[in-house]
């Protein structure tokens, strides 16, 4: 085993991971050594795939406030997001949207030469900035080449994937990684670690996510004893393109896109009348699924029947300008030219508002590991994100936690050499080593579909009961795969192997919290609790990782500002 010690480590190299560097590097003047630490090549995170936009604040002068971006963001939290968690957010974010600027991101402008910013969902003002609809992939180039002028001190693990965080006397010792292109295993060790891994989207079939975004750092850190806050509340994107799945962003919208049914009604008005195709993403996602289950949907393939998406009446000049990509992906992938057909959609599964949990620096409670992005749950989203306030989340907590933690490794020890790396190693070689007659791969195929059924848009305590069931069984089963590559440089069998076992644990949290949690809330909708009960369930759902399965706990939601009231668009 090969033996790499640094100051800092981050884990996981999209938004929240690059931003948290550059703050790191910026600190300490270049001086702290930090990895880099990620499963793929830099630049493949799955942040390059944000669209629509970065919500902050910028326009006070024009009636927008901290206070309307707070309120927009506790009412589409359906009221568990902590309230003070959202007022720092909301100061925070306008400055993250000038760092960038000042560091070349190429900022979508208004006539006069402002930032320009477009609606999106639940939002009161138009607050989204963004750059056309490739936000996040030039808010990461933006960020990674200003990360490269900051440091000398930058140490990259790229195509490393980590199987273990290694917490022992209660703080992190170091990550046990397979080298993927060289084919070792390697123990990095590090003063303080910061987890940026992002979500779990792969746990569902139909998603907006890439198929390398596997739950990889929750569950590690469940495993690792790190406690998994409000896992049941899943995001339903309300326009996923038929048949893959690819997010059509919801700026499709909020440049004036509209929905329409098979009677070609804009139905958004029997069910927001107020906000119509800019509700919440919960509300509209329930309506379309209202809308296909009621019949008026088109017929889609295995199942997936759809909705239309309507651009046309936007015009070649806006969609060239403003959706350039949302065209190129509908010609690639279904023929479709959006100037001229509606695209056809239906909502797919594309955000875990749940997380590691933390404090309001993303400080978890072991002290030199913080968590920041969509891994962490700081509690920023509660039971509904809204539009454009992820990007945001991660610059913000990437920013503190990397602030925080190189603060930290200036007074701190390097922890001692951890004494359970040999027993993470025995644990994958005898993976590798396994004859079983299960198929990983067919149980991550299961898994999805099982997902797909028992936890959508729509959710039932029967369907839930058997989809943990059936998680439970796939578990079981689990244990007895076999690989058929039994080498160690560039293993993808047993890399799926590994994720899909990480997709399990994340599966099983989320759903077991689900069934318990006897409510409708946000992105948890239930047929059988339909209303929200404040009496009983404005809490957090905590959930710590047994040998025999989670074991949930409650704790209490900050609403230092608010009281829950009716939530109506
Ligand atoms: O629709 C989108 O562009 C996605 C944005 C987000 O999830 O915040």
């Amino acid at each position: 085993m090969e033996v790499y010690n640094h100051d800092l480590i981050i884990l996981g190299t999209g938004l929240a991971g690059l931003r948290a560097a550059l703050e790191a590097a910026q600190q300490s003047k270049g001086e702290l050594d930090i990895a880099l630490v990620s499963k793929l090549q830099l630049m493949r995170a799955h942040s390059v795939a944000a669209e629509g936009g970065t919500a902050a604040v910028m326009r006070q002068d024009m009636g927008d406030s901290f206070e309307l971006h707070a309120w927009d963001t506790v009412k589409g939290s359906d009221f568990l997001a902590d309230q003070d968690v959202v007022d720092f957010f909301v100061h925070e974010m306008p400055k993250e949207i000038l760092h960038l600027d000042h560091w070349g991101i190429p900022w979508s402008r208004t006539e006069d030469g402002h930032i320009a910013q477009r609606p999106f969902g639940g939002h009161t003002y138009p607050r989204a900035v963004f750059a056309a609809d490739k936000t996040g992939h030039l808010e990461m180039q933006t960020l990674y080449d200003t990360l490269m002028k900051h440091t000398k001190k930058i140490n990259r693990y790229d195509e490393g994937f980590v199987t273990s965080i290694l917490i022992e006397n209660n703080r992190f010792a170091g990550l046990t990684m397979i080298d993927m292109i060289n084919g070792k295993l390697v123990l990095i060790r590090g003063k303080a670690l910061i987890l940026a891994t992002g979500g779990a989207g792969q746990i569902f079939g139909f998603t907006t996510y890439s198929e390398t975004v596997t739950g990889d750092g929750l569950a590690m850190a469940y495993r690792a004893g790190l406690t998994l806050k409000d896992m049941e509340f899943i995001q339903f994107h309300p326009t996923g393109l038929i048949p893959s799945g690819i997010l059509m962003t919801e700026a499709c919208r909020g440049e004036g896109g509209t929905l329409l049914n098979n009677k070609d009604e804009r139905f958004m008005g029997a069910y927001a009348p107020s906000k119509m195709e800019l509700a919440p993403r919960d509300m509209v996602s329930r309506s379309e699924m209202t809308e296909i289950e009621a019949g008026r949907g088109f017929p889609g393939p295995e199942g997936l029947d759809y909705i239309h998406l309507d651009l046309r009446h936007l015009g070649r000049k806006q969609i060239l300008e403003r959706l350039p990509l949302i065209r190129e992906v509908t010609i690639k992938h279904i023929g479709l030219d959006p100037i001229e057909k509606p695209i056809p959609i239906r909502p797919v599964a594309h955000y875990t508002m749940g997380g590691v949990h933390t404090d309001i620096k993303g400080h978890t409670p072991v002290e030199n590991i913080w968590a920041a992005g969509e891994v962490s749950c700081v509690s920023l989203h509660g039971a509904n994100r809204l539009g454009s306030n992820s990007t945001a989340e991660c610059l913000v907590w990437g920013r503190v936690a990397g602030g925080e933690a190189a603060r930290y490794c200036a007074n701190a020890s390097m922890p001692e050499m951890p004494k359970t790396a040999e027993q993470e190693w025995a644990k994958i070689e005898a993976l590798i080593a396994s004859t079983g007659t299960e198929d990983h791969y067919q149980i991550r195929k299961e898994l999805r579909k099982n997902l797909d059924a028992t936890m959508g848009v729509f959710r039932t305590g029967e369907q839930m009961e058997a989809g943990l069931k059936k998680i439970r069984e796939l578990k079981e089963r689990y244990k007895k795969i076999s690989l058929k590559d039994k080498s160690l440089r560039y293993n993808t069998d047993l890399e799926r192997a590994i994720e899909t076992g990480f997709m399990i644990d994340v599966a099983e949290v989320a759903t077991l919290g689900a069934l318990t949690r006897t409510e409708s809330r946000g992105g948890h909708a239930r047929r059988d609790f339909n209303v929200r009960d404040d009496e009983n369930w404005l809490k957090h759902t905590m959930a710590d990782y047994t040998e025999a399965g989670p074991k949930l706990s409650y704790s209490k939601v900050d609403i230092s500002m608010w009281k829950p009231v009716e939530r109506k668009y």
